[in-house]
């Protein structure tokens, strides 16, 4: 059984582990049901210490309920960093789940279009609401979204966000291509502050996701020559689904929604431009209201 002592100097045990990463390992707290606790493996607590730090004492727990934050810092029983404890997210499944046809008929079996679509709208209220805290997702992508089966979000891997409190900034070094704004396609994460807007990028290619099957909004067919990949075709503006399709030279894959489908005006907003998620909230809000009244 491994011990570890929290800032407080209450000493806990770590019980078995809820899931495994490339940087750490998060585990039960036998003393605290309601906590998970992560622990770096060995050689990454040292540089995530300050930042930890950070988080707790700027109490970004307290201002979201959308992310499972740094709560309390803890070290090895000889005063070592090793992690931190954070709320424990049971019942959730990964957003990647939900917007795959064929997992969600195993994962999700009664959502139907109604429960997409509130997905959608609480993971636009989540990403707003870490805006409000100062940070920024940076590595936005699906396996750091989770969703329950009343279409709750929650995000993981805070830890990873960039947070920016007085002069310092403790950037996210890392990011998933698909979900990646054209203007960062290749850029070194470690060098760059990420802004919510880039964020944005990655929620409307998310929002898409959950209301196209699965699809990503830049994967098509190509009409030039040879292959184009997801990273050429957003670097290179190529929307798949767009009306420009002599520019964009590329067209929507068979057997999905049409963007008429869901209304001009929610697909302005989740496929052309990047607005606030403020202003995707109520656009979806307006669509549900249609879809309910529709049907
Ligand atoms: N708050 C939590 N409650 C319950 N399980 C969690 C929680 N946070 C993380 N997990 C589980 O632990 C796994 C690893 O967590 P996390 O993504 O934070 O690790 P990581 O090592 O930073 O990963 P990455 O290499 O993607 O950055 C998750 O996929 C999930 O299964
Ligand atoms: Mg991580």
């Amino acid at each position: 059984m491994t011990t570890v002592v929290s800032s407080d100097g209450r000493r806990l045990t770590l019980g078995s582990t809820l899931g495994k990463g490339g940087e750490g390992a998060v585990h039960h707290i036998v003393e605290a049901p309601d906590l998970a606790a992560k622990i770096y493996n060995p050689g990454k607590a040292k540089e995530r210490r300050d930042k930890v730090a950070a988080m707790v004492s700027g109490r970004l727990n307290d201002k979201s309920t959308y992310v499972a934050f740094p709560i309390d810092t803890l070290k090895s029983p000889s005063g070592e960093f090793l992690g931190f404890t954070m709320k424990k997210v049971a019942g959730f499944k990964s957003v990647h789940d939900l917007y795959g046809p064929g997992s969600r008929k195993t994962e999700f079996p009664t959502a139907d279009s109604q429960f997409l679509l509130r997905a959608a709208i609480n993971l636009a209220n989540a990403v707003a609401s870490i805006h409000a805290t100062g940070c920024v997702i940076g590595d936005i992508n699906h396996s750091g979204i989770l969703v329950s089966n009343k279409a709750l979000v929650t995000l993981i891997d805070s830890d990873s966000f960039q947070y920016r409190v007085s002069s310092d900034t403790y950037r996210c070094l890392v990011g998933v291509a698909e979900y990646t704004p054209p203007e960062l396609q290749g850029a070194s994460f470690s060098k760059i502050d990420r802004t919510p807007n880039h964020d944005n990028f990655g929620l409307a290619v998310l929002l898409f996701q959950l209301l196209f099957l699965g699809r990503h909004p830049f994967a098509g067919k190509y009409l030039g020559k040879g292959d184009m990949d997801i990273k050429t075709a957003i670097k290179d503006g190529r929307f798949a689904y767009s009306s420009r399709k002599a520019e964009t030279m590329m067209e929507a894959p068979p057997f999905v929604p049409a963007l008429g489908d869901y209304g001009e005006d929610t697909l302005e907003v989740i496929s052309i431009s990047q607005p606030p998620p403020s202003s995707k909230l109520s656009c979806l809000s307006g669509l549900i209201r249609l879809l309910m009244t529709s049907n």
